[in-house]
């Protein structure tokens, strides 16, 4: 039966938070870390409601415009800003477009505005809001934090730190709320807390907003073009399994709401890649047996993500169960045909059909034919389900069209993104 999704927009937030900082342990929990401390400021400076909201999403999701643990490191350890400046821009370009982010968008633009008493506040004409000026400290505070010294050994110092910058690098309002709320333990246990999710839930009495399968698509579409940017390789891999999964479906008589969740699950079906380091991503040979390591885990993160996120059960399976196999040789559940629904079987297809028509470092990509022919063996061997390749082969052309018009679609998209970041977009031909 169909749940209708029911998901909490602050967990959702906060999954795809903690999903981004999953990159490194050098770098785990960075925006979780920050949206506790910008939250304590915030509150203490008189945010309240949909004010405080925002400034807790823009934290969580500030540095979404980062990809890859290389970057993610540089931009937390070397505090390397000038140079890292694209990220604000890129995550603004981002999330600016979806309602839901489109406030949040603006503060993490400006995000490590510097305050020079008062004289460089001003962003494009317009003064920075109080906003990023939280958010530029508590990230300054965050990376100045010792991962391996005990962190109330560090507490005095590093608010005699940014007291010692107040009016220079950050805003005097913010320094002053800062000196206040940094001055117990708790705050400072809290803020680097192993169990910050947690911390972070019971923070504020968040208002449980939640968010149906429609509104759910633009927000699962951001994440797979973060997911698909990571390597030039899979640049719009997940647009292709999803249109690909949604024209399956559709030929197998999946009602409106079903077709949105899968549309959800396609673009998200990859999530736990974003724990894969680009180096294997890109490695333009066959991987080893060492690095095909983190490769075989990604969709057990892609399902723990989802499921944490609680509401989706549908979309957590559908997403999450694309490499098992029916006869039990897939990974990493090892699922069999007993506990995989027609959803799951249709997103196995959908992901081998596309990845298979896409270049690879270590090989080109194949005709939509070809791909076809290697789902009717899997599907003999028992590997897939043979009714979904029917399908898929029944009305090949038609599938094969949708796909291609979605990824030549969401291309566009994603060479905007690869410029921001810098990142090459080469292989962003769609096959
Ligand atoms: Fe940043
Ligand atoms: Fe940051
Ligand atoms: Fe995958």
């Amino acid at each position: 039966m169909i749940v209708n999704p029911q998901v909490p927009l602050h967990r959702l937030i906060l999954s795809l938070s903690e999903a981004l900082d999953f990159v490194h342990p050098n770098v785990a929990d960075h925006q979780q870390r920050v949206a506790y401390i910008a939250t304590n400021l915030a509150r203490r400076l008189g945010f309240r409601g949909q004010d405080l909201l925002d400034v807790f999403h823009a934290a969580a999701l500030h540095d979404i415009g980062v990809i890859g643990a290389e970057n993610r490191i540089k931009l937390v350890h070397l505090g390397d800003l000038e140079k890292m400046h694209w990220h604000a821009e890129a995550g603004f370009n981002l999330l600016k477009t979806n309602p839901l982010f489109a406030r949040p968008a603006e503060i993490i633009r400006y995000h490590h505005a510097v305050w020079a008493n008062g004289t460089r506040a001003k962003g494009t004409g317009q003064d920075v809001p109080l906003a990023c000026h939280i958010i530029a400290l508590a990230d300054a505070v965050e990376r100045w934090i010792e991962r391996d010294k005990p962190v109330l050994r560090q507490a005095k110092p590093l608010v005699e730190k940014a007291v010692a910058l107040s009016g220079e690098q950050f805003h005097p309002e913010c320094v002053a709320a800062f000196r206040q709320v940094a001055g117990t333990e708790a705050f400072w246990l809290d803020a680097t807390s192993p169990r910050i999710y947690s911390v972070l839930l019971g923070q504020v009495d968040w208002p449980v907003l939640t968010i149906d399968e429609v509104t759910l698509n633009p927000i699962a579409e951001v994440f797979a073009r973060i997911v698909d940017a990571a390597s030039p390789w899979t640049a719009v891999h997940s647009a292709g399994v999803a249109a690909t999964a949604v024209a399956l479906a559709t030929r197998l008589n999946f009602s409106p709401r079903e077709l949105h969740l899968m549309r959800a699950a396609g673009y998200l079906h990859d999530l736990g890649k974003l724990t894969v380091p680009t180096r294997i991503l890109d490695k333009p040979d066959r991987l080893t047996e060492d690095e095909f390591v983190p490769i075989r885990a990604h969709t057990y993160y892609t399902f723990r993500i989802l499921d944490t996120i609680g509401g989706m059960p549908q979309i957590s399976e559908w997403a999450a169960f694309h490499h098992e196999r029916l006869d039990g040789k897939g990974y990493p559940f090892h699922h069999t045909a007993d506990d995989l629904t027609l959803g799951s079987r249709i997103m196995a297809v959908a992901d081998v059909f596309t990845a298979l028509t896409e270049d690879r470092p270590y090989r080109a990509a194949m005709s939509s034919q070809g791909s076809l022919d290697v789902l009717r063996s899997l599907a003999e061997k028992g590997g897939v389900d043979a009714e979904v390749v029917r399908t898929l082969a029944n009305d090949h052309d038609g599938i094969d069209t949708a796909r291609r018009g979605a990824q030549a679609t969401y291309a566009e998209g994603q060479h905007q993104l690869g410029r921001l970041m810098g990142r090459p977009t080469a292989q962003c031909a769609v096959a």
